[in-house]
């Protein structure tokens, strides 16, 4: 009988960018403080990629780059490459095809994936199946984010927030169960309100008003999203435990999306999982969206051991939300 295919994730690579914003900085910039914005998100600073022209595919080509030299593989090598971003280069072609063409990647086709924050979810999801099919060797899964190209530097309630990253992790199959195991992945379209871009796209393309009326920038009404998110990740989290018949004593860690210290906190006491196995690097990043989850990964690489059993979770503009269980490979 064949053996069934998972996708296991076999190298990981990451790039952030070298200018730091900290909360001294931001204290210069707007009302805020560093004791506020430390208690309410964790954070303490985070990544600018700020010299001129250079755009997401500049981070993810690094990622990438790193993951394709961890692994020991040519660009070449790649069949598909999926690039989750609230931030492409432009509205297209996708971030996905640039990045490709900057490592060398001209066998791989590639497509851009947009669900927010829970983007590298959806991602490593529809990166997975494609593994699983059969069809493909090597799938790419880049989450990258340049979220200063979209933050209102004069908006305190958001510009504390954000900062910009790239991670990636390279899927492969598998017959002996480690990799991808299971995914449960949400969405709820009545939650565009809560956190969107108000302009740019086809609703309402960009002219002088919208420029004045500043609304080629993240929105958020930072309360109800926290309530939802809260009660999201830590939800879909224990549900994935339960179908999977696990406790949080199975787990070896959680990875989740940083977007603040405390729906993390909520969601490892959901999953009765104590702090020591819990990966937290917002307090050096920020939330960098769909960044977030594989930039963790990237630096706890030498901490997972192999069979590790690892659950993702994360939450953010849609709404859209879920969990993701994987089996360790390396
Ligand atoms: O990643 C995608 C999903 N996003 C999330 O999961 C984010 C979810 N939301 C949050 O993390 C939190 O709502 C925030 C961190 C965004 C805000 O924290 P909060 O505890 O919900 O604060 P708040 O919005 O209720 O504001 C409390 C107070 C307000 O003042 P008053 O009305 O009580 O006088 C704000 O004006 O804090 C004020 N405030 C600030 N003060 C200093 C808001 N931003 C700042 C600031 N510095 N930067």
């Amino acid at each position: 009988m064949q053996k069934k295919i998972t996708a296991a994730i076999t190298a990981v690579g990451g790039f952030v960018p070298e200018d730091k914003l900290t909360n001294a900085d931001l204290e210069k910039m707007v009302d805020t403080n560093d004791e506020w914005i430390r208690t309410r998100t964790g954070i303490q600073e985070r990544r600018i990629l700020k010299a001129q022209g250079l755009a997401t595919s500049d981070m993810g080509a690094p990622a990438v780059k790193d993951l394709c030299q961890r692994r020991g593989i040519d660009p070449m090598e790649i069949d598909c490459l999926i690039c989750s971003t609230v931030t492409p280069d432009m509205l297209f072609p996708a971030t996905a095809n640039i990045i490709c063409h900057k490592i060398g990647a001209t066998n791989a086709w590639g497509f851009d994936l947009e669900a927010a924050c829970s983007g590298f979810l959806y991602a490593v999801t529809t990166g997975a199946a494609l593994i699983e099919s059969g069809r493909y060797k090597k799938v790419v899964v880049v989450g990258a984010d340049k979220m200063s190209a979209i933050t209102d530097y004069s908006d305190r309630t958001t510009c504390i927030l954000f900062g910009d990253a790239a991670a990636a992790v390279l899927l492969e199959p598998n017959t002996e169960g480690y990799g991808i195991l299971d995914s449960l992945l949400k969405s709820d379209g009545s939650g565009v309100h809560y956190l969107h871009m108000k302009a740019g796209g086809s609703l309402k393309p960009p002219s002088n008003e919208t420029v004045a009326a500043k609304e080629h920038f993240i929105y958020q009404d930072g309360q109800p999203v926290f309530k939802f998110a809260v009660k999201g990740m830590a939800d879909v989290s224990a549900e994935l435990l339960e179908r999977n018949h696990l406790t949080g004593d199975d787990i070896a860690w959680l990875v989740p999306h940083q977007a603040n210290k405390r729906i993390i906190d909520a969601t490892a006491n959901r999953m009765g999982l104590s702090q020591d196995k819990v990966m937290l690097n917002i307090q050096r990043y920020g939330n960098t969206t769909t960044a977030t989850i594989p930039l963790c990964l990237w630096e706890w690489k030498h901490e997972l051991n192999k069979g590790d059993l690892i659950v993702l979770a994360a939450f953010g503009g849609g709404f859209t939300w879920g969990a993701t269980l994987v089996k360790w490979a390396y």
